[in-house]
């Protein structure tokens, strides 16, 4: 079927090229002219404004936002309504707030547009085996949408959670329990590393051997031995860890339910500690310590 992708970065470039392998054709647009050109020369139609992108597409059209979370997904859903007509769909595949998403549904609700949120994973990887889609919307406009949606997901690797910002609820605990998985196997990793009785552990070979037959192997942990495959000791990077949202909003909701999920909130805690290179709560602990017990400190 025929379908418009706003927004070429890592993730909807890749989608465009899955979905036109598929046999779907696409209409894109990004702020960059170079990037459309890209997708341009693999068989893509460019459109060089958001007004363009409509023209280009028949009706009912289904228009793909994939954009940052917040302003840059309602700016760009407020360029495109004014040229969408009744029964038209638009699609938020990225990672944003489901609250918002239910009030975006609301309100084109209100002049005959669908809204349907998918929540997608899988990365840059998505193109190869296929993106994990949690989709939220009514059912008119998901079965619609329904062709796209298993283009770029892999065999059972789609669903219809529930209504709108079902999607991207289900993204965010998703994204949530992804925290946690990082922050375990970082602790475990960091432990072998700094053991004093064995210096010398191979965390490749260790990370390996995990893949095979082991309770811990997943995904992640094959990525951890294409990383240590390449640095074992990561000493080009920083262990800084930036989030874009979806952690904080995880445990939000599980206080907003009285949800006890003490492991993802840490993981989301430890984030905001790889970004400090010392702390001042550390600075109050060794200056409380030293006023009561006399107990040594360091000089900054
Ligand atoms: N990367 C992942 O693993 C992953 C996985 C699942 C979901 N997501 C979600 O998917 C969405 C896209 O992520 P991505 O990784 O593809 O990001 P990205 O590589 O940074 O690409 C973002 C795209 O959005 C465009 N953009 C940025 N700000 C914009 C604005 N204000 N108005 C219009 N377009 C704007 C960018 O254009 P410019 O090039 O001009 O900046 C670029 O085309 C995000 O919501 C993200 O959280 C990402």
């Amino acid at each position: 079927m025929q379908m418009a992708m706003i927004g070429l970065g890592r993730m909807g470039g890749n989608m465009v090229e899955r979905l036109m392998r598929n046999g779907h054709q696409t209409v894109v647009y990004d702020r960059s002219a170079d990037v459309v050109a890209k997708y341009q020369k693999l068989g893509a139609t460019p459109a060089h404004d958001l007004a363009e992108v409509v023209t280009k597409l028949k009706t009912p059209r289904v228009v793909w936002i994939m954009v940052p979370a917040g302003a840059p997904v309602d700016d760009t859903i407020q360029a495109l309504v004014p040229s969408l007509t009744k029964g038209d769909i638009i699609i938020d595949g990225g990672n944003s707030n489901f609250h918002d998403t239910m009030r975006r549904a609301a309100s084109l609700a209100k002049q005959g547009i669908e809204f349907v949120d998918s929540g997608t994973s899988g990365g840059i990887w998505g193109l190869e085996n296929g993106y994990c889609l949690m989709v939220g919307g009514s059912d008119r406009a998901v079965k619609q949408c329904e062709p796209i949606f298993r283009a770029l997901a892999p065999e059972d690797g789609y669903a219809h959670v529930g209504p709108s910002g079902a999607g991207h609820y289900v993204k965010m605990v998703h994204n949530g329990i992804e925290y946690a998985l990082l922050q375990g196997y970082a602790e475990g990793y960091e432990i072998l590393h700094a053991s004093k009785d064995f210096p010398r552990l191979d965390l490749r070979q260790i990370a390996e051997v995990w893949q095979h037959g082991s309770v811990v192997r997943s995904w992640l942990n094959e990525l951890a031995v294409r990383a240590f495959s390449r640095d074992v000791s990561l000493s080009d990077l920083k262990g800084y860890v930036a989030d874009s949202g979806e952690g904080r909003w995880t445990v939000q909701e599980a206080i907003d339910s009285d949800t006890p999920a003490p492991v993802i909130t840490l993981s989301l805690i430890m984030r905001f500690r790889s970004r400090q290179s010392d702390t001042f709560a550390g600075k109050v602990i060794a200056a409380l310590r030293n006023e009561f017990g006399g107990h040594a400190v360091t000089k900054s």
